[in-house]
């Protein structure tokens, strides 16, 4: 006769293995609110931090085998945790201190590799210190690489898609590949793997290759300075946001203007707000819940729609119970 309580057994031994595998790494009931840049959501049950790829794939394999939800972060810059948390574990890569690689390739170009850990700020910064050109338009990006190139991240001054080279990720059926840039498709703040790279389970980035251009460092500097001094004057935000919730509808007005035209800025739930310098950011003025936000989310969503017809869908990926 099987255990009535298989399933908390399965979860103390996971624990137990864990806890001995990563130490400090790993934490339990650990707010989310400490972990997004929303500053709010819930606990996730396990909430782990591996300092190396071999450590994050032991991980993967053990929640998968303990048949535990599992859900990878980047640097939760993009994320909205709902106030009742995560069940299971989450995992995010941001702990991997792993230095960049450069390789030259031909004349003209080098190839940068990153862990997908790496935070995009620091991918920049290399970037113009080795006056490669063609990743200053994600100057102002947050978050990690691997979750920049998940969601296809960008600016009006490019996107990953015109720089990703090769990655290489764990596969759904546990084997590690690495997926040409060609194997690839992109789409607006989206990036969908082939067919092989799923299994059972979902794929896992863990290192990305760009294809820079040599360049001149000073104007490489002087054009880094324009978009930053760009993004300043556009986006000058000191509350906690998740960046531009709203996704830019295919055609039309971008999301940003449509909400400022419905009249919606500076308008509140509990903490939560339509930002006043730009509308398509929501702000947590302090101590908004996840719920506060998702209200005015559909707030937002409803008075568009009333307005101008246009059903606006968050580019702000929305997880947890
Ligand atoms: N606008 C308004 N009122 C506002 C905000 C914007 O009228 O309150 C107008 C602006 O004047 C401009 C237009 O809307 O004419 C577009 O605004 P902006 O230049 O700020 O760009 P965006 O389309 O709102 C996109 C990305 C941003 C990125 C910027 C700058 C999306 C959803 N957003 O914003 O990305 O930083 O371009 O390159 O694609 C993010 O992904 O989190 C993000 C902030």
């Amino acid at each position: 006769m099987g255990s009535p309580n298989r399933k908390t057994d399965g979860m103390n031994d996971f624990r137990a293995w864990i806890e001995n595998k990563l130490g400090q790494r790993v934490r339990f009931n650990e707010p989310m609110s400490a972990h997004t840049s929303f500053r709010t959501g819930g606990p996730a049950d396990i909430f782990c931090l591996p300092a190396s790829v071999e450590e994050a794939v032991a991980v993967v394999q053990k929640t998968r085998s303990a048949n535990l939800p599992l859900l990878i972060t980047g640097g939760g810059t993009n994320l909205l945790v709902r106030d009742n948390g995560i069940r299971g574990v989450v995992l995010s890569l941001k702990g991997i201190r792993q230095k960049i690689r450069m390789t030259p390739a031909g004349e003209e170009e080098a190839l940068l590799t990153v862990c997908a850990g790496t935070r995009t700020p620091v991918l920049c910064a290399f970037a113009i210190k080795h006056a490669l050109n063609g990743m200053n338009f994600a100057l102002g990006i947050p978050g990690t690489v691997g979750g920049a190139v998940m969601m296809n991240a960008g600016t009006r001054f490019g996107a990953m898609d015109a720089v990703v080279d090769k990655i290489t990720l764990l596969g759904g059926d546990g084997e590690k590949r690495t997926l040409a840039g060609s194997a690839l498709t992109f789409s607006y703040r989206k990036l969908v793997l082939p067919e092989e790279a799923f299994g059972e389970f979902d794929p896992l980035i863990l290192e990305v290759s760009f294809r820079l251009a040599k360049g001149e460092r000073k104007e490489i500097i002087d054009d880094s300075k324009r978009i930053i001094a760009f993004r300043k004057k556009s986006q000058p935000t000191p509350f906690p946001s998740a960046g531009c919730f709203f996704k830019n509808p295919p055609a039309g007005e971008p999301a940003g203007k449509l909400i400022d035209l419905a009249g919606l800025k500076g308008l509140t739930k509990g903490d939560a707000a339509v930002s006043r310098r730009h509308a398509n950011f929501i702000v947590n003025r302090g101590a908004a819940s996840a719920d506060d936000i998702l209200e005015l989310m559909e707030t937002i969503r409803a008075r568009v729609f009333a307005d101008f017809n246009v059903e606006l869908s968050p580019e702000v990926r929305i997880v947890g119970a």
